[in-house]
């Protein structure tokens, strides 16, 4: 596949001064704080491996302000090392701390800056132009040669770190972008219906934005909700009261999206019939009216062979978002059953997103899914066509590299 934008192939990087974006956001016990999952740090493995003669300084984030996910690098650094990387830690992003030890690094190094998202900066989304004004790129960018961006699950987000360095450094797509990008453009070439997404977990607010999209491509015959995503639209659909809202963050602004997905898309949009709720410590499968305002955590057990049936149908599956807080094995097991009926379908199927993918690993499924992707929000925004910011950014990288 011929891409729009440099890749590793392109440029010179032995001996040079590499900073490397990676996606390494990884699912955290919220209790224990430890990281639970570790595949999006082996994704990464193959640009690192190349990049093994340069001087590497490797930026990522974890989970976002007042998230239970929002942790330090630290642990990710340590998974680095038991993959055979020869990598160290410093709690700075672009202090003197991190610049000093920037300095250091040496040939076959690589150096973990702390959470980029630690940073308030990094949380503004803006035009490439406007998030390299970042104190994060200004102070960095001399520091460096060259720019490789490996961040596929975070490609759709224009934050300084993602775009800014594409502004005032020579830069390209790591190993990772390229292999889902070739992947997903495949995956989605076919016409083959019936198409069906199914969609669930938290980050509600974007989630329903995006899905208005989609569906607003004609592409999507079965959009099936579960999750944070279909509490949203049970409450819509005044199939639950209001007073469900609560652990969804976002609501006021998602719900008015959600009512009108329903007016413009009934005949696409799939709701849960039943739900799963946590009574006496124990999980209690249920009728929407006997929940007595327990949170909705998983989908009942009418729902799921309902979802089975057509996702086992479908010539084409695109899942995103787990379909119960699956965190608990008692409410995985929506999100398990779904799994195996992806994994049954004889269409193409991709599972997206950093839980869904964890999950069908844990489930040693792998090998019965089309791809596993490491984005999640990424991959849904690829299929409305939309360009990634990450790939626009490039592209204009490439333009200016080409004098
Ligand atoms: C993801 O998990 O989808 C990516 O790491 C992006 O994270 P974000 O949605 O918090 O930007």
């Amino acid at each position: 596949m011929n891409f729009t934008f440099k890749t590793l192939d392109d440029v010179d990087f032995v001996g040079k001064r590499v900073l490397i974006r990676v996606d390494m956001n990884c699912s955290v016990d919220p209790e224990t704080k430890q990281i639970t999952d570790t595949s999006r740090i082996e994704a990464i493995q193959q640009t690192l491996q190349e990049l093994q003669n340069s001087k590497v300084v490797l930026m990522a984030h974890q989970g976002r302000p007042g998230s239970d996910d929002f942790i330090s690098l630290e642990q990710h650094t340590k998974a680095l090392r038991d993959l055979g990387f020869n990598a160290s830690f410093i709690d700075d992003i672009f202090g003197e701390k991190a610049k000093e030890a920037i300095s250091k690094v040496k040939d076959g190094e690589i150096l973990v800056l702390q959470n980029v998202r630690y940073f308030d900066g990094e949380l503004r989304k803006a035009p490439a132009s406007e998030v390299a004004q970042e104190a994060l790129v200004q102070e960095l960018f001399p520091l460096f040669d060259l720019f490789v961006n490996d961040a596929f699950g975070a490609a759709h987000r224009s934050q300084a770190s993602l775009v800014g360095f594409t502004t005032v450094l020579p830069s390209v797509a790591g190993r990772l972008v390229e292999k889902e990008i070739r992947t997903l453009t495949s995956a989605t070439a076919t016409d083959q219906h019936p198409w069906t997404l199914v969609l669930g977990g938290s980050k509600v607010e974007d989630k329903v934005k995006i899905l208005d999209k989609l569906l607003a491509t004609d592409r999507v015959d079965n959009a099936v909700l579960g999750g944070l995503v279909g509490t949203l639209f049970l409450i819509a659909a005044k199939d639950i009261p209001e007073s469900y809202s609560k652990p969804i963050k976002g609501f006021e602004s998602a719900v008015g999206t959600a009512k009108e997905i329903l007016q413009n898309y009934s005949d696409v949009v799939i709701l849960p019939q039943d739900a799963a709720v946590e009574r006496n410590n124990a999980r209690l499968e249920c009728e929407f009216s006997e929940m007595n305002n327990s949170p909705f955590l998983d989908i009942g057990p009418k729902t799921a062979e309902k979802y089975v049936s057509i996702i086992r149908d479908s010539a084409v599956v695109f899942a995103n978002g787990p379909m119960g807080y699956f965190e608990k094995e008692a409410f995985a097991e929506g999100t398990s059953r779904v799994l195996s009926a992806i994994a049954d379908c004889e269409g193409i199927t991709v599972v997206g997103g950093g839980h869904m993918g964890a999950m069908a690993m844990k489930m040693s499924l792998e090998n019965r899914i089309t791809h596993i992707s490491t984005g999640g929000g990424a991959t849904i925004n690829f299929l409305t066509g939309k360009k990634l910011d990450l790939v626009v950014a490039l592209e204009a990288s490439a333009k200016r590299m080409d004098g």
